[in-house]
């Protein structure tokens, strides 16, 4: 792989894939409601421009539907907040220009390769070179992700240099014990890197909505909690071949279980084991809390993913931080796995810089950790 000091920049129009995919408040103002992904951006926006690069930005946001350009960029959402946000963060003026969020060109996703090579094409002719550091979007074999490079001289950003040698690092040469704590919504999406964590971590601890459809797959009811009642046999399997390994799987002991989802719903502890029909799981308990910094206090090396609990709502954020505050305490690598958790360690205000590193891909970090090829990278590391 190729890096920007490889590259000759100089007076030359670049086009840089960034990820600035970041969390709108939907329910009203549109607001940005974490901009850490424009942050991790800036370094090499600015050292491209400090270079004498003309730095043309190509960025996605959220998932806009519709068949066309048109009736995309009707819905949205418009990329404009996030320049604006940018713009204030570099302190210099941002154009915005009609490019838009790059999604909301069709081709720019289609599973046609066709189609995205010729959107490749006409991105091609607005630039001479290419700078990959999306690292977030680098598991989407998407036109600006892979198509383009693959036409241009290109190299790696900074970020995505530093995202990979963390996870080789994770993947090749872990100091051990290996801990992994995975939390979220669906065990669906994360069965798959589970699969190949236990070929890597020493001991697994599994919390948030992800840990009910485990508690299930063991026999227990959980009440009104999320539960992906089909993926029970898939989860009883990784139990299984966890127990085969001698991976050691932790799940929560007790939770904290709301009469319904909102900020102010009346709630209670109870055992992991005796979740009332009518209520639903919404964070880890006190003995939860414990016993996952008990189960992170020897690590070397700590992977999380995913919040333990509703932590947007201040009365169910207490698992969350717990989490967060038992991994900073750790002395080894700690790497906190994109989205939602790292959005919820700025939200809880503990300092960045308690964690080795930070990553800005949630979905391209676990891809990686699941052994999987990502387009992006493997256009990044081709001739060029
Ligand atoms: C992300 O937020 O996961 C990345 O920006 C990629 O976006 P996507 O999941 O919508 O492809
Ligand atoms: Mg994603």
């Amino acid at each position: 792989m190729r890096f920007i000091d490889d590259l000759e920049v100089m007076g030359r129009r670049v086009l840089l894939r960034s990820d600035l995919n970041v969390p709108l408040d939907l329910t009203g103002t549109g607001e940005i409601t974490d901009d850490g992904r424009i942050r991790a951006s800036l370094p090499v926006i600015s050292k491209l421009s400090d270079r004498g690069a003309r730095v043309i930005i190509l960025a996605h946001l959220g998932r806009p539907t519709g068949g066309t350009f048109e009736a995309r960029a009707a819905g949205g959402p418009s990329l404009r907040p996030v320049a604006a946000r940018l713009g204030e963060l570099l302190g210099r003026p941002v154009s915005f220009a009609v490019l838009e969020n790059v999604r909301f060109e069709p081709a720019e996703t289609s599973k046609d390769d066709t189609e995205r090579g010729e959107f490749a094409q006409r991105l091609a002719r607005l630039g001479e070179v290419y700078v990959g550091d999306g690292f977030g979007a680098v598991h989407r074999k998407h036109a600006s992700v892979y198509d383009l490079p693959l036409l241009l001289p290109h190299a790696a950003g900074d970020l995505v240099r530093d995202e990979v040698a963390v996870l080789r690092q994770l993947t090749t040469d872990a100091a051990r014990p290996f801990v992994v704590v995975l939390g979220g919504k669906k065990p669906s999406d994360k069965l798959a890197v589970i699969g190949n964590l236990l070929n890597l971590a020493d001991r697994i601890l599994i919390g948030g909505g992800m840990a009910y459809t485990f508690l299930a797959a063991q026999g227990y009811e959980v009440g009104n909690s999320v539960l992906e009642a089909d993926q029970v046999p898939a989860v009883r399997e990784v139990m299984a071949e966890a127990e085969r390994r001698g991976v050691e799987l932790v799940l929560p002991v007790d939770l904290v279980v709301a009469t319904h989802f909102a900020r102010d719903a009346e709630h209670s502890v109870v055992a992991a084991t005796e979740i009332p029909a009518d209520r639903e799981g919404v964070d880890a308990g006190p003995r939860t809390r414990a016993l996952f910094a008990e189960k992170l206090a020897d690590a070397k090396t700590v992977f999380w993913n995913g919040p333990l609990g509703v932590f947007e709502f201040p009365a169910f954020a207490a698992g969350t931080r717990a989490l967060a505050e038992a991994v900073a305490a750790v002395d080894g690598l700690t790497v906190v796995g994109g989205g939602d958790s790292a959005a919820a360690v700025r939200a809880l205000g503990i300092p960045e810089k308690s964690y080795s590193h930070i990553s800005t891909g949630g979905g391209a970090s676990l891809e990686y950790l699941e052994g999987k090829t990502l387009p992006g990278l493997t256009a990044l590391e081709a001739d060029s």
